[in-house]
């Protein structure tokens, strides 16, 4: 109880003071309490709905706020403003881990997300990629299926190795994430000590109208660093919150993180030329030929004064581009310009994007009207509430239209496996690791493969064979290994792990 007399008075939600925050008010000392105390229910009522949907996927998050600089001169690819010479941007960050729920350990093997928003001047530029350049999947029909994978099984509330390897193995457009995943990469000790990637292909349109095709990378300065699981193991059992603790206690001590942006740019015309398809978000473009060319400066310098607020709230979603910046026919990019707004809306209600954290520091006008807790300031010119009308209400801006992309093609159920190389970007990876690196990519995958059974292991061996033969009897031996040790002494096996390989061969 504060007898400060520099506290402000204690109030209701409607402003009124508060006399006694210590007692319910009751029928005498002992109770019962009466209906007519509102505080009480107010209070009670209230905490029950502290609580909102977690994110479906990428539910555990850390974020922090900063700015990024632009070095270089790519004027000629791009009118967009936030991209000229010179520019300082404000924007936001949420990396995050993509299977586990909001109260998952940071430390564990998985893709971290590495969502970036750009407060521009031309709206907010939202770019919702991950540390790693490519994904397990390129076809948005087979996503819901993905994560079902990665998810808790229905009946065990475990997750499933099995499932996860019956999925993989049946896709074998996701070795080249795979071998991302399962190898030094796949564990940072922070999320300051990883790359960001865009991963889709975008587009970039300049003042000419021409179109330009684009990659974003964010390569980290303070250095690629990544915990063994062994090592990961014995950090979670010391605190579940290693990425909060880092990224929050760096950017408090005044340490502020940065990262180099790159882009790849592909002229319009190449993607009909190129031996991969440039759209497929499960391959890179090779840096031989497209290089990379530095931009600019991203760096994060200043925490969030209320997680739930700014970083729980916030909404990244890959449909906000800018003028100058544009989409491509990615599928999978396709996709998420539906999905994240769709999740959004539902998350955290219609007017999501008048949320302090989410509103554009531009001015904004919509015919958008009513809705469920709508706070967006009232329309001054209140007779010009529709389109178009005569009361000199917003209007389009022709001069702001994006050039025409020609496409053409049948419509029909494309087989996006057919004629498709899954096995040489994965092979070009797997070349980059040296022994140690690749001793440390079959332990990895052979941990992950406990309890599967033979039949879908096999089928899994024959997709790392196609990569490299080396691969294939690297992670055969590091499962015959494990199995050997579990034999050997079978209380290796730690008891939980013992149940869920039981239940997956079961199920
Ligand atoms: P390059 O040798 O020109 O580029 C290699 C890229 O791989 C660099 O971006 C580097 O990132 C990254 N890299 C280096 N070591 C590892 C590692 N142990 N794990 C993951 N990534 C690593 O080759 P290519 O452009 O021809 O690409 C070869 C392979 O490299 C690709 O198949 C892809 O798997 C991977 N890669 C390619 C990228 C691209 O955009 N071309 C981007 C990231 C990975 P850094 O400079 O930060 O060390
Ligand atoms: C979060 C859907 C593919 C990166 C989400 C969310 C949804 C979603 C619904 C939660 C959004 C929210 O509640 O705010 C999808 C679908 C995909 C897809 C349908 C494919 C069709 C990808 C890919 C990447 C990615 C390819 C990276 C390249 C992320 C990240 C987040 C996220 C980083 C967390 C955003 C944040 O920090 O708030 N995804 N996703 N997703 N997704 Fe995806």
């Amino acid at each position: 109880m504060s007898t400060d007399p520099k506290s402000p008075i204690l109030t209701t939600t409607a402003g009124a003071p508060i006399a006694d925050n210590q007692n319910s008010q009751t029928a005498g000392p002992r109770g019962p309490v009466l209906l007519q105390d509102y505080q009480l229910i107010e209070k009670l009522a209230h905490q029950n709905r502290e609580r909102i949907p977690e994110r479906t996927v990428h539910a555990k998050g850390w974020g922090a706020f900063g700015t990024l600089t632009i070095t270089g001169d790519i004027s000629q690819y791009t009118r967009a403003k936030a991209l000229q010479p010179g520019a300082v941007t404000p924007m936001l960050a949420r990396f995050s881990t993509v299977a586990g729920e909001a109260g998952a350990a940071d430390h564990e093997r998985d893709v971290r997300g590495f969502s970036l928003k750009f407060y521009t001047e031309e709206g907010n530029w939202d770019l919702v990629g991950n540390n790693t350049p490519v994904f397990f999947v390129r076809d948005p029909l087979k996503f819901p299926d993905f994560i079902h994978t990665q998810k808790r099984h229905p009946r065990t509330n475990l997750r499933s190795a099995t499932a996860m390897w019956d999925f993989w193995s049946q896709s074998p457009e996701s070795l080249h994430q795979l071998t991302t995943l399962f190898s030094d990469r796949g564990l940072p000790i922070s999320p300051m000590h990883m790359n960001g990637y865009g991963s889709h292909t975008y587009s970039f349109w300049n003042e000419a109208g021409e179109r330009f095709w684009v990659k974003f990378h964010f390569k980290t300065q303070q250095g690629h660093a990544h915990y063994t699981n062994g090592q990961a193991e014995a950090v979670i059992g010391q605190s579940r919150e290693g990425y909060q603790e880092a990224l929050f206690g760096a950017i408090e001590n005044g340490r502020f993180p940065r990262w180099t942006v790159q882009v790849q740019i592909m002229p319009e015309l190449d993607a009909e030329k190129t031996p991969y398809n440039p759209f497929d978000l499960t391959k890179v473009w090779p840096h031989a030929d497209y290089p990379p060319i530095e931009i600019g400066v991203m760096e994060l310098n200043r925490n969030a004064d209320n997680y739930f607020n700014e970083i729980e709230q916030a909404a990244f979603s890959p449909k906000n581009i800018v003028p100058g910046i544009g989409f491509s026919p990615d599928k999978m990019l396709q996709g998420r310009i539906f999905a994240y707004a769709d999740a959004q809306r539902y998350r955290l209600g219609a007017h999501y994007e008048s949320l302090p954290v989410n509103r554009p520091r531009c001015p904004v006008h919509t015919y958008h009207k009513d809705g469920a807790m709508n706070f967006m300031p009232n329309n001054p010119n209140p007779d010009a509430y529709y389109e178009p009308n005569s009361f000199s209400g917003p209007a389009q801006a022709p001069q702001y239209r994006e050039p025409p992309l020609r496409l053409s093609g049948d419509a029909d159920r494309w087989d996006h496996r057919s004629g498709n190389d899954d096995y040489s970007q994965p092979r070009a990876l797997f070349e980059l690791f040296d022994a140690d690196q690749k001793a440390r990519l079959f332990a990895n995958l052979a941990a992950a493969m406990q309890g599967v059974p033979d039949f879908i292991l096999e089928r899994q061996f024959a997709h790392f064979d196609r990569v490299h033969p080396d691969y294939g009897a690297g992670v055969r031996a590091a499962v015959a290994a494990d199995r050997r040790r579990a034999g050997e002494e079978p209380s290796a096996l730690p008891m939980h792990l013992e149940v869920a390989a039981r239940l997956q061969g079961a199920g």
